[in-house]
């Protein structure tokens, strides 16, 4: 498969509360993406995706028909549109937040074969959450890949108490956002191709 094959990537902003550091990342590593010529890019925020806790008598890897709830189908048609993501993690009890890991759950087909990769941060660079993340999607029989954008605490809890501006701590990131998203892609070209 050429290089130039149009590839489409979702980054998923996992937290939803007021005042939070998501929605930037996610923001900012978009368009560090859509330096590279023939991504699409699309953020998908998970405030517009309002989906109870899971509740289905089936799990997703069982069911035979599609979800009826009207946030989990466009939430699932937007993961059956990507051809590979970047979750974003804050760092909730050393785990994910809940919110993303619903969000997870409520999809499984749509995951599968596709690479994942992952922006944290908190006091250890949120990668506890990341560890977390990667053995769930495992399971979602997707292909987390190994280099990741923690956001160290020292600088992150900075940024969050106002002493340093978010746009001078993403510049100072440049190079792991360029190694992880070099990574990310040679998996999204190999799987693409490998799914047919
Ligand atoms: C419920 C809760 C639990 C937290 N637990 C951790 C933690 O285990 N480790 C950590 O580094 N930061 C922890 N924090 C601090 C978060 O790193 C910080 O609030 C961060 O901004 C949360 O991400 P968000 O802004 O995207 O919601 C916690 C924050 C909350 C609200």
């Amino acid at each position: 498969m050429k290089n130039t094959t149009s590839l489409n990537i979702k980054v998923i902003a996992g937290s939803t509360r007021e005042g939070r550091f998501s929605d930037k990342a996610a923001v900012w590593i978009a368009d560090e993406i859509k330096k590279q010529n023939g991504i699409s890019v699309e953020v998908l925020d998970l405030r517009d995706y309002e989906m109870p806790f899971f509740n289905e008598p089936v799990s997703p890897s069982f069911k035979q028909e599609p979800f009826k709830n009207e946030a989990v189908t466009r939430f699932t048609k937007k993961i059956a549109e990507g051809d590979a993501f970047i979750m974003i993690t804050p760092e909730y009890n050393h785990g994910t937040s809940g919110v993303l890991k619903n969000a997870l759950d409520w999809v499984y087909q749509e995951w599968n074969n596709k690479p994942v990769a992952f922006v944290s941060y908190g006091g250890v660079g949120g990668a506890r959450a990341v560890e977390q993340l990667r053995l769930n999607a495992v399971e979602l029989q997707m292909a987390p890949i190994r280099v990741a954008v923690h956001i160290p605490g020292e600088q992150y809890f900075q940024v969050l108490f106002g002493k340093m501006d978010a746009k001078e701590l993403f510049a100072s990131l440049a190079d792991q956002a360029k190694a992880m998203i070099t990574q990310l892609l040679w998996w999204t070209r190999a799987l693409k191709n490998a799914r047919g």
